[in-house]
């Protein structure tokens, strides 16, 4: 894609996001309202696609998927990897945290199995979330992380959000994601942060071209 069609297809405000997970979906639609950026998820476009996340990092993950879709549809794209990383586990079950227990596990199949590997050993369980946010045209390539901080408990409480939700507090909270609501979730999140850093480059690459 050249500059000028570059410029007219970013300037459309149509943004793909190159993710099947309904709950970062909602979120990064959420984020992006009242920007005037319009963002398609894969669903929208009926594409069932799953790209294997052959990479090390969230980084090369979410560049992976990135330039997946990308390649597709040559339309821009946004996309992020994330997951969570628990200090005691060295890290774990991070890249892998979407099928820590095996594949087409569910939420609650890691839930329990990280209760599970952490019941034996003291508190507090320390833990973060991280997204890496990624923005591809074909030639630009942006990248921004974003982190919250918490502990894990071994208890699983509260129904909104997805993932390792229900299992985590937030540092400054005393209830687990699943127990706030969506909005004060997307407040704070990592992905908030991560997206929010997005945007804001994403703007200046714009005015640049
Ligand atoms: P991805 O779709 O490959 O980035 O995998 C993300 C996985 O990390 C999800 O399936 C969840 O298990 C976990 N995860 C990422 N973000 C969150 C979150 O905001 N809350 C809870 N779990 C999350």
């Amino acid at each position: 894609m050249n500059v000028s069609m570059r410029k007219r297809v970013i300037n459309n405000m149509n943004l793909i996001f190159a993710s099947q997970n309904k709950g970062k979906t909602k979120e990064i639609k959420s984020l992006f309202n009242g920007t005037g950026i319009e963002i398609y998820s894969l669903s929208d476009l009926g594409n069932d696609i799953d790209v294997p996340e052959t990479g090390e990092t969230f980084e090369e993950n979410a560049f992976i998927k990135a330039k997946a879709i990308y390649d597709i549809y040559d339309v821009p794209v946004i996309a992020d990897d994330s997951g969570l990383a628990i200090e005691q586990l060295d890290g774990r079950p991070g890249v892998y945290s979407a099928r820590y227990s095996g594949e087409n596990c569910t939420y609650e199949d890691n839930n329990k199995k990280v209760i599970s590997e952490l019941e034996n050993l003291p508190e507090p369980h320390l833990a973060k979330f991280i997204s890496h946010a990624v923005f591809y045209d074909g030639t630009k390539k942006i990248d921004c992380v974003g982190e919250l901080p918490g502990k894990i408990i071994l208890d699983i409480r509260g129904t909104e959000g997805f993932g390792y939700d229900p299992i985590f507090i937030p540092d400054g909270f005393d209830k687990t994601i699943s127990e706030l609501t969506f909005e004060e979730k997307n407040n704070m999140s990592h992905r908030k942060i991560s997206f929010t850093q997005l945007k804001e480059k994403l703007l200046e690459y714009l005015n640049s071209l």
